[in-house]
């Protein structure tokens, strides 16, 4: 039995001892080149002329390039908008505009110092207010409605109209955008990149290139991290590698540093949200009417799907009757926003929890209380604003015991304590949740296809389109395998992903990689699995089984009762049994089949997009957090004393990488609405650019008493194992320091407002209000 136990990550070993090899690990091929880019001066303008004739001169430059070398140079996931490389219209700064091909790195930096980019500077937009005014949107949501919402809002007992904002977030993956392209004969290029999505990454080198896509492989062995920036962002910087390798067939390596990665690659978007909500006397919300606003920057990328994601999420854990959600993204001229851990989720579940604070603090009520009066319920007040009615929520009981083993009375009574005191500091406690949807909210995104094959000892290779990035999907789908064949882990092996094993996959996101992979997995094993069973079905019979047809087509009925357990098939009714290893000796001698392929798409999803109605996601993963923080009021320090996690996981196929994943989300989560804080120069330059600059968590800032616990959930029956995905959801629960950042705030001033991030420096203002 693998399922549910604590194998060890596939790289756990290597990525501790420095010997799993990322893209700049591969050795270089004799005659490679390295590829650089430069990026344009200005937000907004257009690109006069580019004079290159100073990094001519430097030794070992080889080539420089434009957008004119491009076969094709529009890319673009959604919308095929964006440039590879400027061509005129410049989006934001350091937009990718020229790349230089050089023997050595050393001439290839010189080079890119020296080339000069003339503009004709225009007047950029870098605030979502003033998008707003020139109503300049990349994309407009068709609205969410439900209920009454201006009749809910007049005869509600109270009203609030505000808006929240919340920032955006470096990706921070510690593996920067990265390529090395291979050119192969008559044309063909091999790709190697850090990409959670290797079929786009295939299509966009084609496109640039003018080749067909069957003349293009991508193989990703693994990332150094993506976290969502590299689902869409990977692909551009592929093709200006392959670029340089199609003109010189030569190798080329483009590795940008980690300024430029910072400079030149989208990032979390930033939010500011309207909104009127009414509730009652006690704190029952009536009516939400939000206009949720997003900063997309220059180019559509995943923006449209992105801001859905925000409304499918602004209910966070709790009923609403009456609703009316609207999302605009709007365009300004910062790096193209894109993917990242919760993809909208996050951003739309703060400003339910924010508001929640807000208010409790109108009824003069514990917004724990007001968390649990406006709670899903579990047979009523269970449809969403989107109309999928929530079943097996587990939220009521899981709010019990998080509030009981937090001792969420008593820490309430220490901090009223504490806070009493006045003796500098001020503390603050929170309870909140996430729920969050699982299924790519594009319904065509949701299949996968897997490649099993079984060699002669016994041993597995497996292909799936899932992408490693340290969130373990390798090791999930290891443990699936190994289980269906009765074998031990190691004894299975993911190989790199490649668009020619596996094709037309989606990228590894929306946190179904595992869900969607393993499962293909499952059944391209089943028909492996099948085969044997009526060969030693018949064997076990005496039946001949000499050059049948297809041996599938030999037998009908059930053979459930051979089973494979402990490296053995063994026939339960009659007690025979065989080794693992002698049956695939034995299939083999047959000329049966011991390769499997298998298709899987996710069943039962059902959302009409005209209507915005419907079955948007096969399940939801649960959790809720409670958190106590400490600030200083004389410098706005902030400490997490204390938190507390408890998820719904259903049945973990591996309980310890899903705690790194619920603990590397929390801190994630809690970085992005604390100390990270995108700075900009008056011009669009990210002044935040590096790792001294832009902050981070690291162990000092994680909580310091931290429990991670789940619940015991035997009923999803919609994913492998009855499993729950991981990787994004608990990233919400990081609302829970904002909301007790919030509700110190509260302790001392009679407003307890502040934006995300709560920086030190806004605590520190908002406590001077
Ligand atoms: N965990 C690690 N270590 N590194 C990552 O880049 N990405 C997150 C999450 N966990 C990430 C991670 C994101 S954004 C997603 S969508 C999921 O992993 C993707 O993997 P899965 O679908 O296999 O869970
Ligand atoms: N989540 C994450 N990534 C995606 C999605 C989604 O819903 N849709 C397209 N890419
Ligand atoms: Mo994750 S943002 O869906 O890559």
């Amino acid at each position: 039995m693998s399922i549910g136990k604590n194998i060890a990550h596939d790289s756990s070993i290597g990525h501790v001892t420095g010997k799993s090899i990322f893209i700049d690990d591969r050795a270089a091929i004799q005659g490679e080149l390295q590829v650089g880019v430069v990026g344009a001066p200005v937000a907004a303008g257009r690109l006069k002329q580019v004079n290159t004739r100073r990094a001519e001169l430097i030794p070992g430059v080889v080539g420089i390039f434009t957008a004119k070398d491009l076969h094709h140079n529009q890319w673009g996931t959604i919308i095929k908008h964006q440039p590879i490389l400027v061509e005129d219209k410049i989006g934001y700064m350091h937009e990718p505009t020229v790349v230089v091909a050089a023997e050595t790195r050393e001439a290839l930096t010189k080079a890119l110092r020296v080339i000069e980019i003339e503009c004709e500077e225009g007047k950029p937009v870098f605030t979502i207010d003033e998008a707003i005014a020139k109503e300049d949107f990349l994309y407009e949501a068709t609205p969410f409605v439900q209920g009454d919402v201006e009749q809910a809002l007049k005869t509600a007992d109270h009203r609030l109209k505000q808006s929240f904002e919340c920032g955006g977030q470096e990706h921070f993956y510690l593996e920067s955008q990265a390529t090395v392209a291979i050119p192969l004969e008559n044309g063909q290029m091999e790709i190697h990149s850090s990409s959670q999505h290797p079929t786009e990454t295939q299509h966009v080198v084609a496109h640039a290139l003018g080749l067909p896509y069957h003349y293009v492989t991508c193989t990703v062995k693994r990332m150094g991290g993506g976290f969502g920036g590299k689902e869409s962002q990977a692909a551009p910087f592929a093709a200006m590698a392959a670029m340089v390798a199609a003109k010189f067939n030569r190798p080329a390596r483009l590795i940008l540093s980690k300024d430029d990665d910072m400079q030149m690659t989208g990032k979390r978007h930033p939010f500011k949200n309207f909104y009127e909500v009414g509730f009652t006397k006690e704190g029952m919300i009536t009516a939400l009417k939000a206009d949720l606003y997003s900063d997309a920057g220059a180019y559509a990328d995943l923006s449209s799907s992105i801001m859905e994601r925000a409304m499918f999420h602004i209910d966070s854990a709790y009923y609403v009757e009456n609703v009316l959600i609207t999302g605009r993204c709007c365009k300004t001229n910062h790096h193209s926003n894109t993917a990242f851990r919760g993809f909208g989720g996050p951003q739309g579940a703060i400003t339910m929890e924010a508001l929640i604070e807000d208010i409790a603090k109108v009824v003069g009520k514990d917004p724990a209380e007001v968390r649990r009066l406006n709670l899903y319920g579990k047979d009523v007040r269970n449809r969403t604003p989107y109309g999928q009615i929530i079943d097996h929520n587990p939220l009521p009981e899981m709010t019990d015991r998080i509030l009981s083993e937090s001792e969420y009375a008593r820490l309430r009574s220490e901090v009223d304590a504490f806070n009493a005191k006045k003796c500098g500091k001020v503390r603050g406690l929170a309870l909140s949740y996430t729920k969050f949807g699982i299924a790519f909210t594009a319904k065509f995104l949701n299949q996968g296809n897997a490649l099993v094959n079984v060699h002669l000892d016994g041993t597995v290779q497996a292909s799936t389109g899932a992408t490693e990035m340290g969130q373990g999907v390798n090791t999930k789908i290891q443990q699936v395998i190994a289980h269906a064949f009765g074998i031990p882990p190691k004894d299975v092996q993911l190989m790199p992903t490649s668009t020619d094993k596996n094709h037309n996959t989606s990228p590894t996101a929306a946190s179904s990689g595992s869900d969607i992979n393993s499962a293909a997995a499952l059944m391209a094993c089943d028909k492996i699995k099948r085969r044997l069973q009526i060969l030693l079905h018949k064997f076990w019979n005496g039946e001949t089984f000499d050059d049948v047809k297809e041996i599938e087509l030999d037998f009908e009925g059930d053979l459930d009762h051979i089973e494979f357990i402990d490296e053995k098939i063994i026939d339960t009714k009659t007690k025979k049994e065989l080794p693992f290893k002698e049956a695939i000796t034995m299939a083999y001698l047959n000329r049966i089949s011991l390769g499997g392929y298998a298709f899987f798409k996710t069943e039962n999803l059902g959302f009409d997009k005209k209507k915005c109605e419907g079955r948007a996601f096969n399940y939801f993963t649960n959790g809720a957090a409670v958190s106590m923080v400490e600030i200083d009021e004389y410098t706005g320090e902030m400490k997490v004393l204390m938190t507390r996690i408890l998820m719904d996981l259903g049945r973990p196929l591996n309980p310890g990488i899903d705690r790194g994943q619920v603990t590397g989300a929390f801190i994630q989560g809690m970085g992005w609405v604390t100390h990270e804080s995108l700075v900009y120069s008056d011009k669009g330059v990210l002044l935040s650019h590096s790792p001294t600059t832009y902050k981070i968590p690291n162990i000092q800032d994680t909580p310091r008493e931290f429990v991670v616990d789940f619940i015991e959930n035997n009923e999803n029956k919609q994913a492998v194992h009855r499993s729950k995905a991981v990787g994004e959801p608990p990233f919400l629960l990081g609302g829970a320091v904002f909301c007790a950042i919030k509700d110190a705030i509260g302790y001392r001033t009679a407003n307890n407002k502040i934006s995300s991030p709560a920086t030190n420096e806004r605590i520190l203002m908002a406590l001077s209000e």
